[in-house]
């Protein structure tokens, strides 16, 4: 099918991508002409697994073009994809300008054939109909008849660093709409994905497409993030409690995660969730919920949790280290996750905001981010960080972060303490290694229990049994 897909971030040029890769005749438009040259060139403006290489081929087999003509996009499609940027206001709104600048650009360039316009930007609740509004509005300027269009909710639910993955693997496709048309053309472009020709594993049962209304879709999508984000905040208020009581957070997260109803995933304490979604998509729900006169009470306290929990780490330090002014604080990793190169409200910023505030001086190190306009060192090398810092934390959960000569580390720092932010290094490793490590809700009692007792119990079960 004929593709268009406007704006091209981290949802539209995955999306734009992988439909050509399936068949499709894409063309992707965004309004940046340097980030469409970069395109053009065969480029990624942005680091996702496997993009790059996916979007070559695409390229080479003619399936995929980047321009900045809207009108030749919209002309293109027969499915036009809505994929700009939906950032949260001051308030905690949805900015939509980028959504409605695009919707009337469509508007003013619908010509031909009957089309369906998709929103993958994530929306607020009732957009659907709005977007409609608009289009139609455009559509007024030229007093033209045109042969007609449907909105489609189609919202996605990528996660950074697994982008591509979970677009050829979804738990599910969401489709809301009130035309069956345009329903129809949805199930059909994203039949090879439902069918699983381009899934890691082809056996599985095909994907499940949740056909709903538009403002159900819309919910969707905003429930989905919610939970996510609750579920975190809830591990995370867990972890705060463990601190004081002595349990240990990843021990806990082990025995409720083997109950079905929780599910093991998404249950890892630490320094909280940030990136681009997350505290968007939570704050416009609660923006909505108060539109509607509703008072979301929970999500704003998985907000408040989550806030606090960032600067956690701080605390830890001064507990250790007492006054942290003069003192030298070495960051491992940036970004709000692994895989990623987007610093979009990651907890690292409030970290570097804080501890510059309190008079210490920051280092950094992240595997993708090489320049920034942080006032801090960014280092080439981990060893590079270590050297003369009076501690380290552990912000974002890279893998190599787990193989680093952690000895050499400790022998190069001024006092050489892990604040593990992430609960992910082995704690005998680091300790091993001369660290004094710490870690969020991680007790001292499991470590001497994990050490003594379960070896015990082996040697008793054997001369009992
Ligand atoms: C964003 C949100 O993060 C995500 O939650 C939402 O579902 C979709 O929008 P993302 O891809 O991260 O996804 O957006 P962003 O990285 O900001 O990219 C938006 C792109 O649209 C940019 O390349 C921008 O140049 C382009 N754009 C923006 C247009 O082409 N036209 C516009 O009018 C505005
Ligand atoms: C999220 C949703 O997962 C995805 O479905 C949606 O489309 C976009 O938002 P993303 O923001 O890319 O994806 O990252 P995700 O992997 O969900 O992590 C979000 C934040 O939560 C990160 O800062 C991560 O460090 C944190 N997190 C995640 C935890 O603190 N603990 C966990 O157990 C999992």
């Amino acid at each position: 099918m004929r593709v268009c897909v406007i704006g091209t971030g981290y949802v539209g040029l995955v999306t734009g991508v992988c439909l050509a890769a399936i068949g499709h005749q894409v063309i992707c438009v965004d309004n940046n002409p340097e980030k469409v040259a970069l395109m053009q060139s065969g480029q990624s403006p942005i680091y996702e697994l496997g993009l790059a290489e996916i979007m070559q081929s695409a390229m080479e087999a003619g399936r995929l073009e980047f321009t900045t003509d809207l009108a030749a996009g919209v002309a293109h499609g027969e499915i036009l994809f809505i994929a700009v940027g939906t950032p949260a206001l001051p308030t905690g709104e949805s900015d939509t300008r980028y959504v409605e600048a695009v919707a009337r650009g469509i508007g003013t360039h619908l010509n031909g054939g009957y089309k369906v316009i998709v929103n993958k930007s994530t929306v607020p609740i009732g957009s659907g109909d709005w977007v409609r509004r608009i289009v139609l509005d455009g559509v007024a300027e030229r007093q033209e008849e045109i042969a007609g269009f449907d909105i489609v909710s189609n919202p996605e639910f990528l996660r950074e660093g697994s982008a591509v993955y979970d677009t050829f693997n979804p738990d599910r496709i969401v489709l809301g709409s009130n035309s069956s048309k345009a329903i129809a053309m949805m199930q059909i472009l994203y039949q090879p994905i439902v069918k699983r020709e381009f899934a890691e594993n082809e056996f599985l049962p095909e994907v499940p497409v949740v056909v709903t209304d538009l403002s159900s879709a819309e919910m969707i999508k905003y429930a989905a993030n919610s939970f996510l984000a609750t579920k975190i905040s809830f591990i995370n208020e867990v972890a705060n409690i463990c601190d004081r009581v002595g349990a240990d957070v990843t021990q806990v997260a082990k025995g409720i995660g083997l109950d079905s109803r929780i599910g093991n995933k998404f249950l890892q304490a630490g320094i909280g969730w940030g990136g681009s979604c997350f505290p968007k998509d939570v704050s416009a729900l609660i923006h909505t919920a108060k539109d509607y006169g509703y008072e979301a009470k929970l999500l704003q306290s998985a907000v408040k949790v989550n806030k606090e929990q960032r600067l956690l780490a701080i605390e830890k330090l001064q507990q250790i280290l007492k006054i942290l002014k003069g003192k030298t604080i070495g960051l491992l990793g940036l970004t709000f996750k692994p895989d990623t190169d987007d610093l979009r409200d990651a907890p690292a910023l409030d970290l570097i905001r804080e501890l510059i505030r309190l008079g210490a001086k920051v280092k950094a190190y992240d595997p993708i981010i090489t320049n920034q306009n942080l006032e801090i060192t960014l280092t080439k090398t981990p060893e590079e960080l270590a050297a003369n810092c009076d501690a380290l934390v552990l912000v974002t959960d890279w893998q190599e972060f787990r193989e680093l000569d952690y000895a050499l580390f400790a022998s190069k720092m001024n006092s050489p303490i892990m604040i593990d932010g992430r609960n992910f290094l082995d704690r005998n490793v680091i300790e091993k290694a001369g660290f004094a490590y710490i870690g969020i809700g991680r007790s001292d009692d499991f470590k001497r229990f994990a050490s003594k007792i379960i070896r015990e119990t082996v040697v008793e079960y054997a001369q009992i049994a």
